[in-house]
């Protein structure tokens, strides 16, 4: 992987298929610089297949990576081909942080971390409600919903467009989740004082002026100090976070848990627990 010369110095990685417009290494390199770090964080393609050899490669001492972070397709088997998946990752068959130690593959799942220390930073007093709705029901909305049951919220309402989907995942975390499809929206959020979207609605400037594929939210029901977040960061005001702006509630975009996901992986490399500041923010922004 990297040459003789170039092993003292510590390495991580992301690896996808594919990995092109991944912004983790922008925020590594920030945070490398930042520490005065002699190390590296480099973008890896790896098609499926190739997978599970890549991950037997990096297990020989000499590769001279601590670990990295895993995307799309790889993480459901980076949780199954670790050695030491922690409790996180168990519970969602997924991981996006890999780190070795003793010569064992170890992995965690950050995305639901990443998802509360941003609402913490961003707006503190956001889990000072009993109900939260969730829309979607994919890979990222377990993982939120994995880490706000976790934090204390009561009941969770998960809303997808595939109602089979939300309450099948429902039905894993037990009475204080339920599922529903997109026609019972206004009547779960009566009184909710957190809304999340997890979908890729709003991903890109189209899809936003497609207000069509956009339940309609019947604003007054939120319960009136009621935090609205999206996951999606580009554009980093989405429609539905517009339209709660303009309806008077607090809003917080996607950006910052991109930002803080990756912050225990970079601890875990690197050895340093680095800080999400605004200059990381204005970095990644200007990028977008
Ligand atoms: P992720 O890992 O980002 O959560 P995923 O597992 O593919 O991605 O899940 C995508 C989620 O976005 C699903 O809840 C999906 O709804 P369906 O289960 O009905 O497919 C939702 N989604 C994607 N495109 C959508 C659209 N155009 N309208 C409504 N929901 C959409």
């Amino acid at each position: 992987m990297h040459d003789s010369r170039e092993t003292k110095m510590k390495h991580a990685f992301v690896v996808g298929y594919p990995i092109t417009h991944s912004r983790s290494p922008m925020i590594h390199g920030y945070w490398l610089k930042q520490h005065g770090i002699s190390g590296g964080y480099e973008k890896l393609a790896v098609e499926p297949v190739d997978f599970a050899g890549f991950l037997s490669k990096l297990l020989r001492s000499d590769s001279g990576y601590q670990g990295g972070n895993v995307t799309i397709p790889h993480k459901e088997s980076a949780y199954q081909l670790a050695d030491y998946p922690d409790a996180l990752a168990e519970e969602l068959g997924a991981a996006n942080t890999l780190w070795l130690e003793n010569g064992a593959l170890h992995a965690t799942n950050t995305d639901g971390y990443g998802f509360i220390a941003n609402l913490d930073q961003q707006q503190p007093g956001w889990d000072n409600t009993d109900c939260a709705v969730v829309l979607g029901a994919g890979g990222a909305s377990r993982a939120i919903i994995q880490a706000i049951r976790n934090r204390g919220i009561a009941k969770i309402h998960v809303v997808n467009r595939t109602k089979e989907k939300a309450q099948d995942l429902a039905t894993r975390f037990g009475p204080s989740v339920e599922g529903h499809g997109f026609d019972a929206l206004n009547d779960v959020l009566q009184g909710a004082g957190l809304l999340i979207n997890t979908t890729s609605l709003g991903m890109s400037k189209a899809s936003n002026a497609d207000s069509e594929a956009f339940p309609t939210i019947a604003w007054e029901k939120l319960a009136a100090d009621a935090v609205v977040t999206d996951i999606v960061y580009v554009p980093l005001e989405t429609e539905l976070l517009r339209r709660a702006r303009e309806a008077g509630f607090a809003t917080v975009d996607g950006l910052g848990m991109l930002l803080h996901q990756a912050v225990p992986g970079f601890e875990k490399w690197f050895g340093v627990r680095p800080e999400v500041t605004d200059e990381l923010r204005q970095l990644i922004i200007v990028d977008l």
